[in-house]
């Protein structure tokens, strides 16, 4: 099994860095492979909305990143995006990168699991983690959750390292991701995927 764990601070030591490394610990405690992606010290430029992805089935655009993750994304079992919060949302450059991303992939992602967590100095961090999500929870992909808000406290690289409760959360979070991931994979041999119904598409205004 293989999660891959997306760090979208421009800090590739900090504490966002440090939140995700307390999950690859446990994951690979419970025999589950990770790769890390750094995305937040990256140049990478936001959707234009031209629907080329739709003819592609990937992004038009060749900065490598966005079409890379997703190859990597339609043979993992899970996704974790780390974020810092900057202005009480996801930082920019990780903004750009996931719309990019879940836009124009074409792979299948129903029952992967996905988590987000998110790292501040003091405020803003549910509402940030409210944005990651919603990627998830419009791809089919169930949320796993931990003892408390996925959430570690830090401002200068290291201070997460001082957050006890912020450490016990994420180790918790990759643990709840991998019993999912693991009753998922043992039970694809019995239980069917649900059939989705037939699609339909209306916007507002009619
Ligand atoms: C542009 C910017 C905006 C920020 N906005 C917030 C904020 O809204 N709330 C907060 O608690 N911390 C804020 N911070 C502080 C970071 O969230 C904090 O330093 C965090 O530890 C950075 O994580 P990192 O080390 O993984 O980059 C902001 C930092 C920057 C650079």
């Amino acid at each position: 099994m293989k999660v891959l764990l997306i760090n979208g601070s421009p800090r590739v030591h900090g504490n966002t860095a440090f939140a995700l490394e307390q999950m690859a610990q446990v994951f690979a405690e419970l025999g589950i492979e990770t790769e890390t992606i750094q995305v937040g010290n990256q140049l990478i430029r936001g959707c234009q909305g031209c629907g080329g992805c739709y003819k592609l089935g990937k992004c038009v655009f060749h900065d490598d990143i966005v079409n890379e993750t997703a190859e990597k994304l339609a043979h993992a079992d899970g996704m974790v995006v780390g974020s810092p919060v900057y202005y009480a949302s996801p930082n920019g450059t990780l903004i750009s990168f996931l719309d990019r991303l879940f836009y124009s992939n074409s792979a299948d992602l129903r029952m992967k699991v996905g988590a987000s967590i998110v790292c501040a100095r003091r405020g803003g961090t549910t509402a940030a983690m409210d944005v990651l999500n919603k990627y998830f929870t419009i791809s089919q992909m169930p949320v796993a959750s931990s003892s408390y808000w996925n959430i570690i406290h830090g401002g200068k690289p290291g201070e997460a390292t001082q957050d006890p409760e912020g450490i016990r959360t994420m180790r918790n979070l990759a643990k709840n991701m991998a019993f999912m991931m693991k009753a998922f994979e043992a039970a694809k041999d019995t239980v069917e995927l649900p059939a989705p119904d037939p699609k339909v598409f209306t916007n507002f205004i009619r």
